[in-house]
């Protein structure tokens, strides 16, 4: 088993049996070699820096109805919201003041955010924050709307694969949408410059070891700049209301992994994986994560965007909150990182 950590850290890839060896392996002074290697690799690479995210939550309308999350349409049990222009503006000022120089707008998908709203509002935010890298996390589109939030000022956009198993998303989504448009959206985004981001959830409904080994495959073929993983966590007025959560360990596990299969990547430490556990981030930054993305939306937002029961709000509002951050950081011998905190590109 050993022989396979060394083989993953020096070649990046292992074949379809080595990967599922290390995800089913019970043998725990491995599993912490694993962390210990993939954390040593992250420090090659970025340091002990951490990047920050000031992530808003602007929309928990959506016209899809995933049955996983609680934001589906066929919730009506959610006071919905939308932030304006304006709000979007407002916290950005805070958050930017606070330090933030990565603003990641993310939202359900909101037909009432046309392209031209989400241009205008993209525009503003490049105009007021030319220093800042702006990230969108808004769903699938078409690459003309794409083409037209990257002339806007976007360098970033985060869209979850969810799962590279045909069955499997089947399973998760409501037969309206399809893996093959999610992958197309993932392969214009990358075509026209954005600096994308993949991921699933780890313990979602179904999936099986096989399903995450293809997962790792797709992620390994694909080079995204940022891979963002968290456990699964039931909503209760979803379909997978009564299933149970991921795990947090194959959650660290999977971190670790991709770390070692791309040393340059972006990996954050979710908000679901603080979520299910206290030090649930910390332990991500263990096992090499190097983002995190805490909430900078209004306070009002908060609640609504329950994606999945007893969410971390994990919000920094003051400099208070930062400093408290940034002193729980450097207790784990970790800084935060300044500036915008581009990927580097995969060699
Ligand atoms: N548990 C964990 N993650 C979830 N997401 C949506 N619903 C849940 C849930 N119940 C994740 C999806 C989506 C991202 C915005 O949040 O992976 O892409
Ligand atoms: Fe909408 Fe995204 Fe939730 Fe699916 S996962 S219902 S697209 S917000």
């Amino acid at each position: 088993m050993g022989g396979l950590l060394e083989q993953l850290r020096s070649e990046h890839v292992l074949d379809a049996s080595g990967f599922k060896s290390l995800l089913l392996c019970d043998d725990k002074a491995l599993i912490d070699d694993l962390h210990r290697s993939a954390r040593e690799v992250t420090d090659q690479v970025f340091g002990r820096k951490i990047f920050l995210r000031g992530l808003m939550e602007i929309s928990n309308h959506c016209r899809n109805n995933c049955r996983y999350c609680g934001l589906r349409r066929d919730n009506h049990e959610i006071h919905r919201y939308r932030l304006t222009t304006e709000e979007i503006m407002d916290s950005a000022q805070k958050a930017f003041g606070l330090g933030f120089r990565t603003f990641v707008l993310q939202g359900g998908e909101d037909p009432a955010e046309d392209d031209a709203w989400v241009e205008a509002t993209v525009g503003q935010l490049r105009k007021r924050f030319p220093t800042c890298a702006i990230t969108l996390s808004l769903g699938e589109k078409s690459r003309e709307s794409y083409l037209r939030f990257k002339r806007a000022g976007a360098d970033r956009y985060l869209l979850r694969h969810e799962t590279h198993n045909e069955g499997h998303y089947r399973l998760l989504h409501p037969k309206e949408m399809s893996l093959a448009h999610r992958l197309q959206c993932l392969e214009w985004l990358r075509q026209l410059g954005f600096q994308t981001g993949c991921g699933m959830m780890v313990g979602s409904p179904g999936q099986t070891v096989d399903n995450l080994v293809e997962d790792l495959q797709y992620i390994h073929d694909s080079r995204p700049a940022m891979v963002g993983m968290g456990p699964f966590i039931p909503h209760h007025v979803t379909p997978f209301a009564h299933e149970t959560a991921g795990s947090v360990e194959l959650t660290l596990r999977l971190i670790s992994i991709v770390r070692l299969m791309l040393p340059k990547v972006l990996l954050p430490a979710t908000t679901a994986l603080g979520s299910m556990m206290p030090g649930g981030r910390m332990a991500g930054l263990r096992a090499g994560a190097n983002v995190l993305m805490p909430n900078v939306s209004p306070v009002s937002a908060r609640r609504a965007y329950e994606l999945y029961e007893h969410k971390d709000p994990g919000a920094i509002d003051t400099i208070e909150d930062w400093k408290r951050l940034e002193t729980n950081l450097r207790l784990a011998g970790f800084e935060i990182g300044i500036g915008r905190g581009d990927g580097l590109i995969h060699s």
